[in-house]
Formats: C-alpha cells, sequence, structure tokens
C-alpha cells in the first residue's frame, strides 16, 4: 500500500500492511494479530507529523477512533474526551461552540487528537500540556489499559514520553480541562495585534480562535495545497552567554530567556538569515513564507527532504554555532541517509 495519502508531506513509500482501526477492540485484535505474525506495528494519526524515509515493515495501523464528549462540568473548569482518531481541529472547535475557553490559540494544526500529547502541539503561547488533563493509553507491554497524568507523560517542548517510548503506549482517549469562564491568551504580540484591531472589550475565545486561523494561514502552507509536516526543526535552547555573544552581532534577533540562564531561538530566523528562504532542490523546498517549515512540490523522497534539512542545519551550524534538531520523528527502513 502506498502511504502518500496517509502523510502531510506527500512521501510515496510503500508499508508492507496497512490496517484503518476504528475501535479500541480493533486496535486490541489488530495488535494480538501482530505479535502472532511477528510484524512490527507502527501507528499513524494524521501523518501530519512524520518523515517516511523508506518503505515500512509489518503493520501500519491508521488510528480512527470517533467520539467527544463533556466528562465533568464545575463552575471552574469543564474536563473534556475526545477519542485518539478525531480531528484534533474539529474537536478544538467543538470545544469552542460549547462555549469553553483553553484550546483557541491551538486552532488549525494538523493531524489528530491522540497525537496531540505525543509531541505536546503548541502554538501562540500555548502547550496541549496547559489544558491538558489525563489520557488513557493501551500498555503494549502488559495489555492494561492505564490513565496518565500529566506528571506521566512527561511533557517538555515539542515532547513527551511518548515520543521516546514509541512502542510502549497507543493512546486511546484524551481528557482536557477547559474553562467555562471566557479567557484569551494574547501574549503573541501579532495575536496582539490582531485582537486590538478588532477592538472587542470582553475576551471571547472563538474571535481568538478565527485570528489564530487567519494568522496561520498567512504563513504556513496548507498540508492539501503544498505538502509539508510543520515546522520540520525545534527552536533551539543555547546558553544565555552564547544568545548574548549573537545579539552583539546581530542585536535585531529573537530570542527569548528561559529559566535558568537558558535562552530560546528562533529557527526560522536562523534558517532565513542564511538565505535559505524560498530555496529549492527538486522537489524539496524551503517554504517562501515561513522558512521554518519545508515542503514537497511534488515527487520528493523522505531522502530529499532529510538531505535538505541537513544542509539547511550544516549551513546554520557553520554561521551561529547553533545545533538545529528535527522535530518531526523518521518512520520506516532508511536506506542510505542519515
Ligand atoms: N522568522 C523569520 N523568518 C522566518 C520565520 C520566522 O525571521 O522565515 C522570525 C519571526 O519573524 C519571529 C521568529 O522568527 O520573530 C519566530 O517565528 P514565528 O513566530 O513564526 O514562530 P516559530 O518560532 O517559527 C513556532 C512553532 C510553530 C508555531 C509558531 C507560533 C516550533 C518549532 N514552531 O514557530 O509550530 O505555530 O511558533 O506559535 O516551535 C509546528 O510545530 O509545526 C509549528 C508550526
Amino acid at each position: 500500500v502506498d502511504l502518500r495519502p496517509f502523510n502531510t508531506l506527500a512521501l510515496s513509500e510503500r508499508a508492507e500492511r496497512l490496517l484503518c482501526v476504528e475501535s479500541d477492540s480493533e486496535l486490541v485484535a489488530a495488535l494480538a494479530q501482530a505479535q502472532r505474525c511477528g510484524w512490527p506495528v507502527t501507528l499513524i494519526g494524521g501523518g501530519s507529523n512524520l518523515v517516511l524515509a523508506g518503505p515500512v515493515p509489518g503493520l501500519v495501523l491508521l488510528m480512527r477512533t470517533r467520539g467527544r464528549r463533556v466528562m465533568s462540568r464545575s463552575p471552574e473548569s469543564v474536563v473534556v474526551e475526545a477519542a485518539a482518531g478525531e480531528n484534533w481541529h474539529d474537536f478544538v472547535r467543538w470545544s469552542l461552540d460549547l462555549g469553553l475557553s483553553g484550546l483557541e490559540n491551538l486552532s488549525l494544526i494538523p493531524g489528530t487528537v491522540g497525537a496531540a500529547p505525543v509531541q505536546n502541539i503548541g502554538a501562540y503561547g500555548v502547550e496541549v500540556r496547559d489544558l491538558f488533563d489525563s489520557l488513557d493509553a493501551l500498555d503494549r507491554r502488559t495489555g492494561e489499559v492505564k490513565c496518565l497524568q500529566a506528571a506521566d507523560c512527561r511533557f517538555d517542548y515539542r515532547d513527551s514520553l511518548f515520543k521516546h517510548d514509541a512502542e510502549r503506549y497507543v493512546i486511546l482517549r484524551v481528557r482536557f480541562k477547559l474553562s467555562p469562564r471566557p479567557y484569551i491568551n494574547v501574549g503573541y504580540a501579532p495575536l496582539a495585534a490582531a485582537w486590538q484591531q478588532t477592538g472587542l472589550q470582553r475576551p471571547d475565545s472563538r474571535v481568538v480562535g478565527e485570528l489564530v486561523c487567519a494568522i496561520r494561514r498567512s504563513k504556513l502552507p496548507d498540508p492539501a495545497r503544498l505538502p509539508n509536516a510543520g515546522s520540520f526543526f525545534k527552536n533551539p535552547l543555547v546558553p544565555q552567554a552564547k544568545a548574548d555573544a549573537l545579539l552583539l552581532l546581530y542585536p535585531q534577533m529573537p530570542h527569548f530567556p528561559q529559566p535558568q540562564g537558558a535562552c530560546k531561538l528562533a529557527a526560522g530566523w536562523l534558517i532565513d538569515q542564511s538565505g535559505w528562504k524560498g530555496l529549492r532542490r527538486g522537489d524539496a523546498g524551503v517554504h517562501a513564507e515561513q522558512a521554518l517549515v519545508l515542503v514537497n512540490y511534488g515527487q520528493a523522497r523522505g531522502a530529499d527532504i532529510l538531505a535538505l534539512a541537513t544542509e539547511i542545519a550544516a549551513d546554520v551550524q557553520r554561521r551561529f554555532g547553533v545545533a538545529l534538531e528535527r522535530e518531526p520523528p523518521l518512520l520506516g527502513t532508511v536506506s542510505g541517509c542519515s
């Protein structure tokens, strides 16, 4: 089976077997069969945060479980739950339609609910961990369904337990604690400016959600039109002293001081300054509006995207002395490329 329709970079790689899973019992049955037959199992949600580097052996499971519900209500918080296969943006909109605040800054992020905790998706000053309540995951070692709390998930910037222990847990359902009282978070400068322009006096999460969609559409390519996997690199953390040294040379460099003497730099800015924005190597390219996003203009292979990424990272390292780390994980058997 060609996986091209199942990854937003539209990379064409074969899966040995592909199965769409629509319920927990189908999942359990599929995992049992894979174990009997000795097939390695790979899970894919929306396929929006991965790079297919080669053919995928064994069994690929497409998580397509559905269901959303309100679990509990109090004057301070409402806990909502969605199945792993639910589309993330539809879930965000559903929560906003219920009059709940919290997820609006995470509007329009491609992918599924089950994938959201894996990389702790984040945008415009909010991360999934900020709204996270708990999740149910199938522990493949024991066959048990476990309820994991935030501390168990070891969330960090674009990181969690699930990124490191990808073999062990299958996320089944995720719960979020949202607010029935309207509040907004418009700390991110372009969002603050857009909010100001609306002239609204009271917090309105649905309006903020729409503004976030507009900002994303203006900068980030729609994967349906120009295949991509969002940010290809993490924003690097460097010691404050390193940031200070760079700021002497580049006073306008975006930088975000962090706790414990660290400073976060903008990978997009470093790549942009190195002259890569809009550049193309065959069908692999750097997006013209946001240098952090690599795109597939047509027939690029995973190896082409990875070769471009390696070239960019080496150039940024040479110019700025800063190491860039790839964000989306690799899937498939890598042949002849690092
Ligand atoms: N910048 C440039 N040139 C570029 C890109 C960015 O100069 O080509 C500058 C911007 O002007 C700004 C700074 O770099 O001063 C940061 O850019 P931006 O605010 O666009 O965000 P980002 O750091 O590039 C991160 C996330 C995005 C998220 C946005 C908004 C990561 C790896 N990426 O991007 O997440 O939408 O912030 O919060 O943290 C994703 O993970 O796939 C993703 C799109």
